[in-house]
């Protein structure tokens, strides 16, 4: 059996050309429809001077929010796609897992007003991203996360979490690795967060206007003080 974690990390090295050229060329559906303006709105409500991007792939996200005059912090495990977004800047961005974040919070410019997570937690263990994201926010910052709509992004597959594999054949271009990724239902999403010390203050769910129906999920937490200190 073939180590899910392993072939994830694999997974966005090998595909990082076709990831980049995908989100540079508007490739993917769903971020076009409503999903990239979503994420962007719920980080500017909250009106941040400084936001840590989690898992920034290559970059767009940094650029759009440096533009409006963010301070952007960038990381991801990818080298590859780290590289790719050096290379249009738009912030500081670090090669590293979030694993291995938890032990630089000094080095990368923390605390900060926001932290996000735009479609970038997709491993079983979130402990690791958590723990990142609680120690690098101030005591009054948002943790903003992006995921697949627990409910309508099932397609055929049962309502039940577990490690599914996405091929990115719906989007055109050269993708040599399969990714494995971990569907979590919305009971365990609550769970995940409020085992990890956050409350969710809001929910969101950008909608495809032609379908009437959710694209994705939208967390906007804070951390709960008064429990965990
Ligand atoms: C679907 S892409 C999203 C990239 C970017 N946030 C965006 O919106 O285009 C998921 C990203 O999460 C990163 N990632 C996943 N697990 C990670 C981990 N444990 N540490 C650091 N980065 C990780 C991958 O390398 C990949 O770039």
């Amino acid at each position: 059996v073939p180590d899910e974690k392993e072939q994830l990390q694999r997974s966005w090295i090998a595909n990082a050309p076709a990831w980049r050229d995908a989100v540079r060329e508007r490739k993917i559906d769903s971020r076009r429809v409503a999903t990239d303006a979503a994420i962007i709105d719920a980080v500017m409500s909250l009106g941040p001077e400084s936001v840590l991007d989690l898992g920034c792939g290559e970059g767009w996200l940094a650029r759009e929010l440096s533009s409006r005059d963010v301070r952007v912090v960038g990381v991801d495990a990818s080298r590859p796609l780290i590289d790719a977004a050096e290379e249009l800047g738009g912030g500081s961005f670090y090669a590293i897992s979030y694993e291995e974040l938890i032990a630089a919070h000094a080095k990368v410019g923390a605390p900060f007003d926001v932290v996000v997570a735009n479609f970038s937690i997709l491993e079983e263990d979130i402990r690791p991203i958590f723990t990142a994201a609680a120690g690098m926010l101030k005591d009054d910052g948002a943790f903003v996360i992006q995921t697949v709509h627990p409910a309508f992004a099932v397609g055929e597959a049962p309502y039940v979490s577990g490690w599914r594999t996405e091929t990115f054949a719906a989007i055109d271009g050269e993708w040599p690795e399969p990714m494995p990724w971990y569907f979590r239902t919305l009971g365990e999403w609550v769970h995940a967060l409020s085992e990890n010390g956050f409350v969710i203050g809001e929910v969101r769910e950008p909608l495809d206007a032609r379908q009437y129906r959710p694209l994705s999920m939208i967390f906007v937490c804070r951390r709960a003080l008064a429990h965990s200190e």
